[in-house]
């Protein structure tokens, strides 16, 4: 149940008007509160106390109030009946959305050839969480890994590969591309021949094409390890710049019956701007003067490619902010064109950075990879297990640091950037990971040493209890919201919140202690298990998973 909305509209309707409902810091007097009697004054000419007092008594006759009181200077507090909340919270939380959509997700993106860093870690998470998020609601997803994988760094692969060889580890192919972009720099003749090369890969010349197949192969399965690693769901289509390459002339002609090309310099531009940008908003680059397809022509084309494959309702978008303009340009350049009915929206992060704001390196001096981070995450773990005196195998370890990772970058507002400091992420206390995913092993081990009775029930319930089962039935609201506002950080400090009111249960409500009543322990394991499912169902939604021990 999504509480908030139940006790909402029952509010609304019975005043008759839309009033704002809060949860109040202190929660001794109501479990929700109201200003409705303050907002309502001066139309009906009375002091708001005084109106409040009038509107209190009425509130009460709700079937699910068990009392209303007035506070301040006319605020209604509102307390629940304890069995409404208990049979309320024993229900499974699932939420749904009214409406259900298509949406394209586009995510990861990642580029060939080169190994995924940290720039790739929120494009990743985020995209995963809010895939995970939507199908829950009962929306169907497509997640589409945008591949970069037929621009100009391509033609610097290959020109490599013909001078050095066929790598044969992804470590080794991961070098490519630096090094050529390094002598690309220093010398015109080498950048010259790869964008020749890479002009020639795009008119399917088999030799390179044959180099070409070669090296994917080893890059799709390098992506492939880390994205299992890190419990992403599977994309159901990887195809990128290469695979709409075939869908290009098509739009081409849609874009000439439109007359939306416009030949620049050699280059073909689509003009994006309106009379009322103030921004500078610079034309689209369609083709360049080399005749070579460009980053933007392949979005624009995916975007045709999606309504005529999926027929979307939404299109959406995770990238770093620096993607900001590029998919501004695209969506103008496709609503132009009509390419799509679909909703289209990108959701750009900030960025994230080592101490003091500077780029994240390796011990080494080198920029991090997606492997390095985790990597220093599972090693911080490690430390932290086995200066704790425990034990934990290797799995354990791994799925720990995954959350640490994750659930850092999850809590986060996805469009400010953040430090990534190891140390303070592997915490067991505080808002991190491991402190989540401990909380939930702890429960269960609870939950793991008795036998539940499904039709438990128990009144009245102290405060920690109530407030625990109230926190339960947050999760339906909090999912709808984070699906509405594109905002996966309130999944992630909802389980943190959730993981308080666990943990404030957990010391003050005694389970399996021995002098703890038969009935107080039925209705607590009751209530432990209903908070679990919930949490689990949260964690879930995050992509990490609940370790046996911790
Ligand atoms: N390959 C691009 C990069 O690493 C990101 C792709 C983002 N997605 C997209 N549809 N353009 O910068």
């Amino acid at each position: 149940m999504n509480l908030y909305k139940y006790v909402s509209n029952a509010v609304n309707e019975k005043l008759g008007t839309k009033v704002n409902l809060e949860v109040p810091k202190n929660r001794d007097f109501g479990d929700f509160s109201t200003n409705a009697a303050m907002v309502m004054a001066k139309s009906a000419g009375k002091n708001p106390r005084e109106l409040a007092s009038e509107i209190a008594p009425k509130l009460a006759e709700l079937d699910f109030v068990a009392e209303t009181s007035v506070a301040g200077p006319g605020f209604i507090n509102i307390k629940l009946k304890d069995d409404f909340i208990w049979e309320s919270a024993s229900q499974s939380q699932s939420p749904k959305s009214a409406t259900t959509q298509t949406i394209v997700l586009d995510y990861g993106g990642y580029n060939v050839g080169k190994e995924l860093h940290i720039g790739h870690l929120r494009t990743t998470v985020v995209g995963d969480t809010f895939n995970r998020i939507a199908k829950t609601l009962g929306h169907k997803t497509i997640s589409y890994n945008h591949i970069g994988d037929w621009g100009r760094p391509m033609g610097l692969i290959i020109a490599w590969i013909l001078e050095y060889g066929m790598p044969e580890t992804a470590n080794e192919l991961n070098k490519y591309y630096p090094a050529s972009t390094a002598r690309a720099k220093e010398d015109e003749n080498w950048l010259n021949h790869a964008k020749e090369i890479t002009s020639q890969l795009q008119s399917d010349n088999p030799e390179y094409r044959k180099i070409y197949n070669n090296f994917m192969k080893i890059s799709l399965a390098q992506m492939d390890t880390l994205l299992k690693r890190m419990n992403i769901l599977p994309f159901d289509v990887t195809m990128g710049e290469r695979g709409v390459a075939e869908h290009v002339p098509t739009v081409h002609k849609i874009l000439e019956s439109k007359n939306l090309l416009t030949l620049d310099d050699g280059a073909q531009i689509i003009n994006v701007k309106r009379e009322e940008d103030n921004a500078p908003m610079p034309p689209l680059m369609w083709r360049t003067s080399a005749d070579t397809q460009t980053y933007a022509a392949a979005d624009l084309t995916a975007i045709y490619y999606r309504t005529q494959q999926n027929t979307p309702n939404t299109i959406g978008y995770f990238t770093d902010n620096r993607q900001t303009l590029h998919f501004n340009q695209v969506f103008r350049a496709a609503n132009l064109a009509n390419l799509t009915d679909a909703t289209l929206f990108h959701t750009g992060f900030g960025a994230i950075t080592g101490p003091g704001g500077k780029p994240f390196k390796t011990r080494d001096g080198g920029v991090a990879s997606l492997s390095d981070i985790l990597d220093i995450a599972t090693d911080a773990v490690r430390e932290r297990v086995s200066e704790s005196g425990k034990t934990l195998d290797e799995d354990t370890i791994s799925a720990i640091a995954l959350a640490a990772v994750k659930f850092n970058d999850l809590m986060h507002d996805v469009r400010s950037d953040y430090i990534f400091d190891p140390s303070a992420v592997t915490s067991f206390e505080g808002r991190t990971g491991p402190y989540i995913l401990y909380t939930a092993v702890r429960l269960n081990s609870v939950l793991k040493r008795a036998t539940f009775d499904a039709d438990a029930t128990y009144m009245p319930m102290t405060t920690d209890e109530r407030n625990l089962l109230i926190g339960v039935l947050d999760f339906e609201r909090t999912v709808i919201s984070a699906f509405e506002n594109r905002a996966t950080d309130m999944i992630a400090n909802y389980a943190y919140d959730l993981c308080q009111l666990i943990n404030t249960f957990y010391h003050n409500c005694p389970i399996l202690r021995e002098d703890v009543p038969a009935n107080i322990r039925a209705g607590r394991l009751h209530i432990a298990k209903t908070a679990y499912d919930t949490l689990a169902k949260t964690i879930d939604l995050m992509g990490l998973t609940i370790p046996n021990e911790m």
